[in-house]
């Protein structure tokens, strides 16, 4: 391969950079396979901590540990030349202090290669940000409707409607202050979306917070249409893979039922044909 055709990775710096210029295309991914569909048109990959719930079957992302995403990050970077990789700090991981964090961080960081790692909370954790980010960690910050704190809200709610805004303008601007690279707003109005995207200077990125945000992301299984009874407003399905997958594993059971699988081009021989 010639140094011109070297493929750069981007870094949290390029999408600090794209604020108000590029959109940023952000979705999640958890495998290496999906990792290589992902990076065909993503700047960030992230590796949310979504995947308790999404390939683990878990209630909630509470139950999801350090273990798990280290081996999740792993295999999402072999599947990534291009996109950043963030990925998410676990419930638990980086709450109690900010050394915690730094030594969770730095983990997530030397095993598995990524760029960043994403935690959430706003003007609380501001203070955790800027210890990591002063020790080389940059930090993705992610408010609105941060669902490791479900418990705390009593459901997946819109957060920031009416007077509550104005708790999530300051959450969005402790974060800045404090040296994120950018910040994942969850669950919002879109106007508030608008609002914080206008008032801070790194990029906003989106999830059910409008399109005035600085970028948009997605959990990928449900934009690819893996689950059929569960679909948030703000979610758009850009395949049917469940459907698709059923109809292939109908297909199958019948043909073995059949006896018409496998079929001659399937089978060996006795002897190699000369
Ligand atoms: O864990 C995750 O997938 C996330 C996104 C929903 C932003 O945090």
């Amino acid at each position: 391969m010639s140094a011109t055709n070297v493929i750069k990775s981007l870094t949290a710096s390029d999408i600090r950079g794209m604020k108000g210029d590029t959109p940023i295309v952000c979705l999640t991914a958890y495998t290496t396979p999906v990792a290589e569909i992902a990076d065909t048109a993503c700047d960030l990959i992230l590796v949310g901590d979504s995947v308790g719930m999404v390939l683990h079957g878990l209630p909630s992302t509470l139950g999801v540990t350090m273990d798990m995403m280290v081996m999740h990050a792993k295999a999402v970077a072999r599947g990534t030349k291009r996109a950043l990789i963030v990925v998410d700090m676990p419930f638990g991981s980086y709450e109690q202090s900010p050394e915690q964090a730094f030594e969770n961080a730095s983990r997530l960081m030397v095993e598995t290669g990524c760029g960043a790692v994403k935690l959430e909370g706003g003007v609380d954790m501001a203070p955790t940000i800027a210890f990591l980010v002063k020790r080389g960690i940059p930090v993705m910050a992610h408010i609105g409707l941060t669902p490791q704190a479900v418990n705390t809200f009593g459901g997946y709610k819109v957060q920031g409607r009416g007077d509550d805004g104005d708790r999530l303008m300051a959450d969005a601007r402790a974060v800045d202050e404090a040296g994120a690279f950018s910040v994942v707003i969850e669950k919002v109005p879109a106007s508030l979306g608008d609002k914080i995207t206008a008032e801070i200077s790194i990029p906003t990125v989106g999830i059910g917070a409008g399109a005035g945000c600085d970028g948009q992301v997605l959990v990928v299984d449900d934009m690819m249409g893996m689950f059929t009874n569960f679909k948030p407003k703000f979610v758009k399905r850009y395949a049917t893979v469940r459907a698709e997958g059923e109809r292939a594993v109908a297909e199958y059971a019948e043909e073995v039922r059949a006896r018409t699988f496998p079929g001659p081009e399937h089978t060996f021989a006795d002897e190699v044909k000369k």
